[in-house]
């Protein structure tokens, strides 16, 4: 499906050079189906019912093809956690990082996302931990992923004249290489086993690594949440997602969609009143996220006592 401002293809990202032209994407974001975790309930997903091998092999295929359509001198991110396994721990980010230099990226940052404590659930390591805590037992509830940041080439000269620049309270939010960011724990029904990422992660990225009118590739779209991010912020976007259901959904996502409407004067207005405001605001909302987990983790310490 095709618009003036977005394009969704109901396609194999595997073979993404087969229907988007070479060289013709500005930025490049995505958090990829993991390894051996999800049935997303079609044929030919990647990840699933495969060897860590040949998924590893699949995403490669991927990074080769994303190579491809991106525009010299820009960005590729892609946003991946770790996988527990009987064999062992699989560090896919370590994997990844590997197989996108062997296809010719330059490695330029990682970012740690940090899901604050009480925004994740239990994990059954760490259950397990707290129900043995004893040298030797040490296990941990996961509440990070990698947020790693990939080049083509080197950087082209930039000419910032029309550019807004981010004021200091959003510069101060990006420029440490840990990000605090809730996860999505409870997304609507229909896009329950999609694994969104929350909007702020794309939004940032996007605001990072694009200007007004570039054109942004998701090419695991899901439910299509970097889309509608892109969207938002006046950038035009692709769509790539093997689930017809799914992209049924972006659909219905990107047509709600004013293009350019994200009101993006808490990134680019610098003033202290509305630094005041906004962190007031925010503290308002920690305030009332810390009320609700205290009081499930209560219920939950309460029912462990019983
Ligand atoms: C982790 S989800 C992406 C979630 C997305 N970031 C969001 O916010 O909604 C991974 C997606 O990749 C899709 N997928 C799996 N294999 C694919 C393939 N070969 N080509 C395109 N999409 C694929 C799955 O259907 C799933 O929707």
């Amino acid at each position: 499906m095709k618009t003036k401002n977005y394009t969704i293809f109901n396609k194999d990202s595997r073979e993404l050079s087969k229907f988007i032209d070479a060289d013709s994407i500005d930025f490049i974001v995505f958090s990829p189906p993991y390894w051996n975790l999800r049935n997303y309930g079609y044929d030919g997903q990647i990840g699933y019912e495969q060897t860590y091998d040949e998924y590893l092999a699949d995403m490669k295929r991927v990074f080769h093809e994303c190579f491809s359509v991106l525009k010299d001198g820009r960005f590729m991110v892609i946003n991946i956690g770790t996988v527990v396994s009987n064999d062992g721990m699989k560090l896919i980010a370590a994997d990844f990082l590997k197989n996108c230099v062997d296809v010719g990226f330059i490695f330029r940052k990682d970012v740690i996302w940090h899901k604050p404590r009480g925004t994740t659930k239990w994990q059954r390591g760490a259950t397990q931990f707290s129900q043995s805590p004893y040298p030797l037992m040490f296990n941990t509830n996961i509440n990070h992923e990698y947020i790693l940041i990939f080049q083509k080439g080197k950087k082209e000269e930039q000419n910032f004249k029309d550019t807004p620049r981010f004021n200091k309270r959003f510069v101060r939010k990006v420029c440490y290489s840990v990000w605090d960011m809730p996860p999505v724990n409870s997304p609507k029904l229909d896009e329950k086993h999609v694994a969104p990422y929350p909007e702020e992660l794309p939004r940032r990225l996007i605001l990072l690594f694009t200007f007004k009118g570039d054109k942004v590739l998701d090419p695991f779209s899901g439910c299509g949440t970097a889309n509608k991010i892109a969207l938002e912020l006046g950038r035009k976007t692709i769509a790539v997602e093997l689930s017809r259901p799914y992209c049924d959904l972006i659909k219905k996502k990107l047509t709600a969609v004013k293009f350019g409407s994200y009101d993006t004067e808490d990134i680019y207005k610098e003033s202290e009143e509305l630094t005041a405001k906004l962190s007031r605001a925010n503290m308002e909302k920690a305030y009332k996220e810390y009320l609700k987990h205290k009081k499930i983790f209560e219920g939950t310490i309460k029912k462990q006592n019983r």
